[in-house]
């Protein structure tokens, strides 16, 4: 690979075009589906309540903060735009890159009614190419809840090993909930996905 510049990626926001489905720049347009992305409980179910904006008004603040990671030149923050109108339908992204050591981690979510067609297989896929070869990551992590088993799946499937639980880790509905620890590092990633 040639030699990554930190400057040179945060020159440009990497909109990733996968045919049916896009990969851009949050906006201020997108806080309406933002919030209602999490306000359905079978979404927020494995999530902590600080992730999940209670009103239209705070859901404008996560997407402010979120959309502005790109600028303030520490990680990425996609949302996952549906082919018909480009609405969100999703949001992934890297709420934190380690430079140096060369680690980031990564969240994902995707309104229910779009489940279980394997659109969320496509966009980790090719974020996870798009990681290793265009931001010089070595090593990915997630995060989920124990018992999130369609997002634990959907990590195993594309490669990434379970290492440990983190207890007591996160606050959901006010009880602290143990989070197994996943990570993928790029010389066990094959992208075989990719074709499928
Ligand atoms: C996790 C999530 C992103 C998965 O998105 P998706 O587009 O439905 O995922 P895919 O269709 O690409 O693949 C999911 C896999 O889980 C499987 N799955 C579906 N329902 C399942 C269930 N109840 N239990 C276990 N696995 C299940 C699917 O069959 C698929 O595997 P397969 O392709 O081998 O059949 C989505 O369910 C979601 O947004 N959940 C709520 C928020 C969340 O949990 N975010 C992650 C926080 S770590």
């Amino acid at each position: 690979m040639k030699s990554f510049s930190l400057n040179s990626f945060f020159s440009k926001f990497p909109n990733i075009d996968l045919g049916n489905i896009r990969l851009r720049d949050l906006s201020l347009r997108d806080a309406e589906n933002y919030y209602k992305l999490f306000a359905d409980p079978k979404v927020s179910e494995h999530l902590s309540d600080e992730d999940v904006p209670k009103s239209i008004a705070a859901a404008m603040e996560d997407v402010k903060f979120w959309g502005s990671v790109f600028y303030r030149k520490q990680g990425v923050f996609w949302a996952i735009g549906n082919e018909k109108d480009d609405q969100l339908i999703g949001t992934i992204g890297f709420n934190s890159w380690n430079f140096h050591n060369k680690r980031g981690e990564i969240s994902y979510d995707l309104m229910s009614e779009y489940w279980g067609q394997g659109i969320m297989t496509k966009v980790v896929t090719n974020v996870m190419v798009f990681a290793f070869s265009k931001m010089d990551m070595y090593r990915i992590e997630a995060r989920t809840m124990e018992g999130n088993e369609r997002s634990q799946k959907l990590l195993r499937k594309i490669g990434f090993k379970e290492e440990g639980i983190l207890k007591g880790y996160r606050i959901i509905n006010g009880d602290p909930k143990d989070i197994a620890l996943f990570s993928l590092i790029r010389p066990d990633f094959s992208g075989n996905l990719l074709s499928k």
